[in-house]
């Protein structure tokens, strides 16, 4: 079984043929909603969306350690995090998909580990590679598969949030080599990594990042929730590929 894990834009799985919710509870708190399990195709996919199926829990209030856990309670491997980002490189324009290959983390005073508490070694786990090249090939091919172009790459910076950012501060991350800027990648694929998880991302760019192109001036959240409305059928094409690639 695959996991989908839906962010801003993609609270549910249109092409998921629903057969049952599930609410869990886990030793780090509840999920940010119940998990949805059902088919794409002959497939089985269980869908969880980051925000709340309301989109009412902001990026820093996000339950990581919690929808990870879950979704690895189930014994499946592969999970693929649906996020919208700001564009900064040139060529990340709003509408654009990317399959980030590299992270910074801008993010601080959230819960970034399991291992911690009470009679829990002291671990460092490899994160030279953030994502599991393996999934991110599995994405490209599906884009490529369903004729659906994506960036191969990129460098998903992760901030704070839930306020934008300046545009000087989207400068010194441009600086740093972020290509894209979104609140959500941390510590998400941390975590993931942590459990062992097979985990890549699908970014879409939403906007512009602050002090950018249309977003000069201001950035208009409905300028970017049309964008990603648009964005979400090719990235909904691309999935649907991908569940049998992944052979469930
Ligand atoms: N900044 C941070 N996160 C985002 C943005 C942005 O411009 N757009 C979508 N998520």
């Amino acid at each position: 079984m695959l996991a989908i894990i839906g962010g801003t834009g993609m609270t549910q799985l249109a092409c998921l043929e629903i057969s049952h919710r599930k609410i869990m509870r886990t030793p780090y708190g509840e999920p940010s909603g119940p998990l949805t399990f059902g088919k794409i195709g002959d497939n089985k996919v269980v869908f969880l969306a980051r925000h709340g199926y309301g989109h009412t829990i902001p990026p820093h209030e996000v339950n990581y350690r919690a929808n990870l856990w879950a979704l690895h309670s189930l014994n499946l491997s592969r999970v693929i995090a649906v996020a919208s980002v700001g564009g900064i490189r040139a060529d990340f324009t709003p509408g654009t998909a990317a399959i980030p290959d590299q992270i910074i983390d801008y993010t601080y005073g959230r819960k970034y580990t399991y291992y911690e508490g009470i009679a829990k070694p002291v671990t460092h786990i490899d994160f030279t590679e953030p994502y599991c090249q393996i999934m991110r090939k599995c994405l490209l091919d599906a884009a490529e598969w369903a004729n659906e172009k994506v960036i191969d790459g990129g460098v998903y910076g992760t901030t704070q949030g839930p306020r934008l950012e300046t545009a000087a501060e989207i400068n010194r991350l441009e600086r740093d080599g972020v290509d894209m800027v979104g609140m959500t990648g941390m510590p998400e694929a941390a975590l993931a990594k942590e459990l062992g998880l097979c985990y890549a991302s699908i970014a879409v760019v939403a906007n512009y990042a602050a002090g950018r192109e249309a977003s000069a001036h201001v950035i208009k959240l409905e300028d970017a929730h049309a964008v990603l409305e648009k964005a979400m059928v090719s990235v909904r094409n691309i999935l649907e590929r991908v569940v049998g690639l992944n052979g469930n």
